[in-house]
């Protein structure tokens, strides 16, 4: 897909658990190539919003529609098919604690890919230099720092070269250092691979640093959608309150 084009769409979601309604009405246009940062308050359902996009969760109404094919409907076999273009990071990196970090990140080759044992293992060793965690690779999950795990969730999400890599909340709970040395790995993974990525984030200086674009989720939709300049300038009271973190506005807290 050409750098720019749609490549993913959510056109009207609606998404409920139980009785709640999490998201209505949303709407959002993912360009190819592109870093694209959804912002949002804390339970305003970015993460869900993420999982909409992998097919872990499906709408109860509206479309889904990732690499021109609408998830909703789809046989699970061409689901499972389409996820191994999609690479994920989760909120909580969720590795295997009994595996090794190299033994994690060997997993979705082991599952997906045509590959022998020594192809994994050079594919293994480039990806975790990518994030630099090359010497880790024998180490437990235990055994590592908080931005240690999630670089070794990233070097998971990543290694079978996914066209789209989600993150939801990669540098959240992290020092700044650590945060700017993640936020410029996640650059890196859009450069060198040419890879969609989505991100949510809480962390507005690492936003600004990597996003091409920004979206706002509010009450379950997205309000504001554009190039970062554009979001920065925008007029919009609810968004001005969340990109300067005022407590005063629009915003019930
Ligand atoms: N499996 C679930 N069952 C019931 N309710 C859920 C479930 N997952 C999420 N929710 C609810 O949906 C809402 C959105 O959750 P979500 O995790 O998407 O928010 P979020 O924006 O990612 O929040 P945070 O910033 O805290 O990570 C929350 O109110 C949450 O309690
Ligand atoms: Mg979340």
């Amino acid at each position: 897909m050409k750098r720019g084009e749609s490549i993913i769409e959510l056109d009207d979601i609606e998404l409920a658990f139980g009785e709640k309604i999490v998201l209505s009405g949303l709407s959002l246009r993912i360009p190819a190539g592109e870093i694209t940062c959804i912002i949002g308050l804390s339970g305003s359902g970015k993460s869900t919003t993420l999982r909409l996009i992998n097919g872990l969760r499906l709408p109860r109404r509206g479309r889904v529609i990732v690499k021109g094919a609408d998830l909703c409907g789809m046989a699970y076999a061409e689901l499972i098919e389409l996820r191994k273009s999609i690479g994920f990071a989760f909120q909580f990196a969720a590795l295997f604690d009994s595996l090794t970090v190299g033994d994690n990140v060997a997993l979705p080759l082991r599952e997906n890919m045509r590959m022998n044992d020594a192809q994994i293992a050079s594919t293994v060793r480039e990806t975790l230099e990518m994030v630099g965690l090359a010497d880790a690779i024998d180490r437990l999950p235990a055994e590592l720092s908080g931005g240690m795990v999630k670089r070794a969730g990233f070097a998971r999400a990543v290694v079978t070269k996914p066209e789209i890599v989600l993150f939801d909340e990669p540098t959240s709970g992290l020092d700044p250092i650590v945060t700017h040395l993640l936020t410029k790995i996640i650059l890196d993974i859009n450069r060198r691979l040419g890879a969609t990525v989505v991100v949510v984030s809480h962390d507005m200086q690492s936003v600004y640093q990597m996003a091409d674009r920004i979206a706002l989720l509010f009450e379950g939709a997205i309000i504001a959608e554009g190039p970062v300049e554009e979001i920065r300038a925008s007029d919009n009271p609810i968004v001005q309150q969340f990109l300067q973190g005022r407590d005063q506005g629009p915003i019930p807290l």
